[in-house]
């Protein structure tokens, strides 16, 4: 009878902490998965201004991109515009065999799957390194891929930076219109949304994942509350024999 009455605060009590629990991790999980969304956002802003006139993404769709990354539907509408693309289209390029292999001598590679194949720190890696090199056909070289055929698509955020001699880009010559810490921040988000690119449903996981721990977490706790109020009766009724 004891064991009963004590029983009840003690749940109530359980609850509460669970409840407690249950919502700070809510709000924690909340609010990492919203700085991660507006990262990938704005590497996906910058993908379609720097990137997307020669680079496709072949395997998203506009639609898709929408959902995902929650973009506004102007955002989306100016792309699709621009590229005269459709909401369930790919992301294609304007690129032409034709023009690239004028101006640059091959085709930009589909982006697609880029950081699967080379993984994010390559590519990171390449996209920071380019200096001027009048030696280069296009008249940039990389640090990364020497000779690559592609020009620096950030002369104007990062700067211009001179070749230090060992094929690596050395001092500034002309300043960036970021400075180096914030260019490195829009850097991160532009590999954080190639990465997405590579694999979607990274978002659903990433969403669902801390979920379901913390489902696991809660239904322990009262696990754990329940084992120990049944036991308590149970250690009663040995007692009381
Ligand atoms: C003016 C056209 C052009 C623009 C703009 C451009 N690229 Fe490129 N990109 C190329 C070309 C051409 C190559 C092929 C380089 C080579 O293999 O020599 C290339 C290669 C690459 C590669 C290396 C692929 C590989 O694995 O060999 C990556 C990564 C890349 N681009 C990413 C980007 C990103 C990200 C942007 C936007 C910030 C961008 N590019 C903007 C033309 C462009």
């Amino acid at each position: 009878m004891q064991a009963a009455a004590g029983a009840g605060p003690m749940m109530a009590r359980g609850w509460r902490r669970g409840w407690l629990f249950l919502g700070l991790v809510c709000s924690a999980l909340a609010s990492v998965q919203a700085a991660d969304r507006a990262s990938l956002q704005r590497g996906e802003r910058m993908f379609m201004a720097d990137c997307a006139a020669c680079h496709s993404l072949k395997y998203l769709r506009y639609s898709r991109l929408q959902q995902d990354l929650d973009l506004s539907p102007e955002e989306v509408r100016r792309d699709l515009q621009r590229f005269g693309a459709k909401a369930e289209g790919p992301v294609i390029s304007p690129m032409t065999p034709r023009i690239a292999g004028y101006a640059f001598g091959k085709l930009p590679p589909d982006l697609s799957l880029e950081t699967a194949v080379r993984g994010p720190g390559w590519v990171r890696r390449y996209l920071g390194g380019f200096y001027l090199d009048p030696s280069a056909p296009q008249g940039w070289n990389n640090a990364v891929l020497q000779n690559a055929a592609m020009p620096d698509p950030f002369w104007r955020l990062q700067g211009i930076r001179a070749n230090d001699g060992h094929g690596r880009p050395g001092g500034l010559l002309v300043p960036g219109q970021v400075a180096p810490r914030a260019f490195a921040g829009q850097l991160d988000d532009l590999v954080a949304f190639l990465s997405y690119a590579a694999t979607p449903d990274v978002i659903q996981r990433r969403v669902l994942g801390p979920w379901v721990l913390a489902f696991l977490a809660l239904f322990t706790a009262l696990a754990w509350a329940l084992k120990r109020v049944v036991w308590k009766d149970v250690k009663g009724s040995r007692g009381a024999t």
